[in-house]
């Protein structure tokens, strides 16, 4: 890669890439702090253009759960590399992952592969329609850019849509209906105004709120049930994280189809949906979904590594211990430092949320600040298995400098 500096990444990303970044969410707003370009990750660390190192608590915006360069991993693809990667015949591999698949997601009966989360979410979407011959959908949370598709929906983590999305036709748009996490109200006043016309409600979970599932996954369980509609959850962020099955498995409610993707390849582009065997069938019976990419056989190795060391390391209790540990001492910090933010949510993928009286962009200033302390944060920040003691430790020793230097500008 040629050797220019982090400033001039940043002027050839907005010069030849649309919008600067093929990711919205990773685009740098925070410049000159925020990295404009990461030039290498290993374990919990990244550098960027100008040697600059973070802890990173980013990881690719959610799929790193083991760490940068983990190396088991590395081989476990380099050896499938040796033998090619997609071929125009389906893999044995497809099979295995796809069994390993349903012994640890408790609704899935059946799997399929595809490579985006955004792109999985939407075969589940085009199946629950095929299944149940209605057309409206109830959207719960961020589940990609493609189905994003209703007035006010979050078109991107970041962003919510005011009327319908542009580029999407109204006609469209109007067979979407975005729904705050647990307004059980809202859902039931558009069960009773498009009677026996709602295909699916999916649903991504409200990191911040994450204990209130306890009750609105029931909630949506029997709504769906009564109104002849399915359930899908988005497990992208839940999956591989607070359990290897989701919220399904942590709250024993089950759906008909979900969907995961971030963590179960540890940042290889790889997708999943499941669910119900008689739902997964319209595959065979006119439904289509099929991508020349869905059973690329690198991301298909690394997800049969990654359920193995999930399974002999208890990754996820990782994920929950380490997080504890973090997060409740920069609770601390921004306690004893009067900081207006609070972490809050389930420890493997809690988020930042301003307290009432916060000054307006109270986060953009800590994570301006954080990065100039080195540390690399989002909006849900993540633990992953590389994140060790000493790193914590040294991490909530630079964030200490930045919530210090918060405080004395607030
Ligand atoms: C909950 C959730 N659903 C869907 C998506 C879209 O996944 P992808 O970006 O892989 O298309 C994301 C991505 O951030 C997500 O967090």
């Amino acid at each position: 890669m040629r050797n220019l500096s982090n400033k001039e990444w940043y002027e050839k990303l907005e010069r030849y890439v649309g919008g600067g970044s093929s990711t919205g969410s990773k685009k740098a707003v925070l410049l000159p702090e925020e990295p404009a370009v990461i030039q290498r990750g290993k374990g919990c660390r990244v550098w960027d253009a100008d040697g600059k190192e973070y802890i990173d608590f980013r990881n690719g915006l959610g799929p790193v759960t083991l760490g940068y360069g983990y190396p088991e991993l590395n081989q476990a693809i380099m050896e499938q590399m040796e033998y090619g990667f997609v071929y125009g015949h389906p893999t044995g591999l497809e099979a295995e992952v796809a069994e390993l698949f349903s012994k640890v997601v408790p609704s899935a009966e059946k799997v399929r592969f595809l490579k985006t989360g955004g792109e999985a979410c939407s075969a589940a979407i085009r199946l629950a329609r095929a299944y149940t011959g209605k057309d409206h959908i109830i959207q719960i949370g961020y589940n990609g850019w493609l189905n994003s598709l209703a007035s006010g929906a979050r078109v991107n983590p970041r962003e919510v849509s005011k009327g319908a999305p542009l580029g999407v036709p109204q006609q469209i748009s109007d067979l979407y209906h975005a729904v705050r996490w647990a307004d059980e109200e809202a859902i039931k006043n558009l069960f009773a105004n498009y009677k026996g016309q709602v295909a699916a409600v999916i649903i991504a979970a409200d990191y911040a709120n994450m204990e209130e599932g306890k009750n609105f996954y029931p909630f949506l369980r029997e709504i769906t049930r009564e109104n002849g509609a399915l359930l899908i959850y988005d497990e992208i962020v839940t999956g591989f994280r607070i359990a290897m099955g989701g919220v399904q498995e942590y709250f024993g409610v089950l759906p008909d189809l979900s969907v995961f993707a971030k963590g179960i390849a540890n940042g290889m582009p790889l997708s999943v949906f499941c669910g119900r065997a008689d739902v997964m069938d319209m595959l065979t019976k006119g439904a289509t979904v099929s991508s020349t990419y869905g059973g690329e056989a690198l991301s298909l190795a690394a997800c049969k590594k990654v359920i193995e060391i999930y399974q002999r390391e208890n990754i996820c209790r990782y994920l929950w211990d380490a997080g504890g540990m973090l997060w409740s001492q920069v609770n601390d910090l921004f306690d004893k430092y009067h900081i207006p933010v609070k972490v809050k949510g389930f420890w493997p993928c809690p988020t930042f949320v301003p307290q009432e009286d916060a000054p307006d962009n109270i986060n953009s200033s800590f994570f301006r600040l954080a990065y100039k302390h080195g540390v690399s944060l989002y909006n849900v920040s993540y633990v992953n298995f590389s994140h060790k003691g000493e790193d914590i430790a040294e991490t909530v020793r630079r964030l200490e400098g930045a919530v210090s230097e918060l405080a004395s500008v607030l």
